[in-house]
């Protein structure tokens, strides 16, 4: 894989750059930067070799259509700000953009493309739609390790048609997990909570072979009690999974490894709803289950207290609001407290993850972490992720 760090020739070179911008927004503002502080040396890496930038991105899931509160505005906003620096959004199609119409003037350096996924060519990793992409630019850089696992237009087709190179971000994350993968030591927990359940779910069954315990909580946790036939009201849920479901407890059981779901929950009738913690068998039609409740929080502190590694992906709940963020909180504490003694090796990944650790200060206390939610968990089954199947 050729990181752009090792290309003597960049000098006034255009750089279609592919970022992870998927930053946590709510009412339109930026609530945790992580995945925007940690792509700031590629960009200042690339201005210091006088090329010009045109920076790709998604945000969220607009499945195809525009849609104005997936816009980049408030993200091109804070890239400005923290770089100093001027950056223009082009709204316009896309398909209807070509090379000499990126740049207004011999000054500007930056530019910014809106939400790819406003487009399906780029979820069908669409060929032409890749062409034109490619046609914008001299080369490629691919800087979003976490978007590394979806084979889309941006990621994987693109390399066809433009020399492409890792950027810097990318390889830190690669290294770091290589590393932990290859010196990981047992027992071995993995928490997968989250409310994206269809990504995840068959994540689970890949990983059962190589982990002592999973705990599955937040939205998939939902799956999970319906299937054992407990009423989950109107709490997310992802439909057809019973199969899958059956399938991870017959492999835990086969693999000796233990499989952990809540044993009672914290409800709401709303997302703003007052907070009620319920056993299995209480919770009512009109309810959504939006925390773990206290008995699990112990059960999990007692695993996490007998587990040599932890990884962890995807909140236990609700967390954006306060009265559903307890289960969370409560697991980054115990991990912060084992990891101050050296009594544990940690690593979380994921958007809303890292937004929950740097709430509550616990991000230092980890031994890394990763932007990555998705493409960590599918890193750690040992997939060779598309995106970077194609860089190398
Ligand atoms: C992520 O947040 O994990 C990446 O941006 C990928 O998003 P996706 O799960 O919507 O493909």
């Amino acid at each position: 894989m050729r990181n752009i760090k090792d290309e003597p020739n960049l000098n006034q070179k255009k750089v279609l750059l592919r970022l992870d911008l998927n930053v946590p927004l709510h009412n339109g503002k930026i609530t945790d930067t992580t995945r925007i502080d940690k792509i700031l040396p590629t960009i200042k890496f690339l201005l210091k070799n006088n090329t010009k930038i045109i920076i790709l991105s998604h945000v969220g899931r607009p499945k195809g259509k525009v849609v104005n509160e997936l816009s980049l505005k408030p993200i091109c906003e804070s890239l400005k700000n923290k770089l100093n620096h001027n950056i223009r959004l082009i709204s316009k199609n896309i398909k209807e953009i070509n090379s000499a119409d990126l740049f207004n003037t011999h000054d500007e350096k930056i530019v910014i493309l809106e939400n790819l996924r406003f487009y399906e060519e780029e979820e069908k990793n669409d060929n032409e739609f890749a062409r034109h992409l490619a046609s914008l630019a001299d080369i490629y850089v691919n800087d979003a390790f976490s978007c590394s696992h979806r084979a889309h237009a941006s990621i994987f087709e693109i390399t066809k048609f433009i020399p492409s190179y890792a950027g810097l971000q990318l390889n830190i994350e690669i290294d770091a997990l290589t590393k932990i993968t290859s010196e990981i030591l047992r027992p071995i927990t993995c928490i997968i909570g989250g409310s994206k359940i269809s990504s995840k779910i068959d994540i689970i069954k890949n990983l059962i072979s190589k982990l002592d315990n999973i705990i599955i909580v937040g939205g998939m946790a939902n799956n999970i009690l319906k299937y054992k036939g407990y009423e989950i009201g109107k709490s997310i849920q992802e439909s057809d999974c019973d199969q899958i479901i059956e399938e991870i407890f017959t492999l835990s059981k086969k693999e000796s490894c233990k499989i952990i779901y809540p044993e009672d929950v914290v409800v709401g009738k709303d997302l703003n709803g007052s907070p009620e913690i319920k056993e299995l068998n209480n919770v009512s039609k009109d309810e959504l289950i939006l925390d773990i409740g206290p008995k699990t929080i112990k059960v999990i502190n007692q695993l996490i207290e007998g587990s040599s590694t932890i990884l962890w992906n995807g909140p236990a709940g609700y967390f954006e609001n306060p009265s559903f963020s307890k289960g969370s909180m409560e697991i980054a504490k115990k991990i912060v407290e084992k990891n101050k003694n050296n009594k544990i090796y940690s690593v979380a990944g994921g958007g809303d993850t890292v937004a929950l650790l740097n709430s509550v200060g616990a991000t230092s206390h980890f031994n890394f972490v990763s932007t990555a939610g998705g493409a960590f968990l599918e890193y750690l089954e040992g997939k060779e992720l598309p995106g970077i199947k194609a860089l190398n």
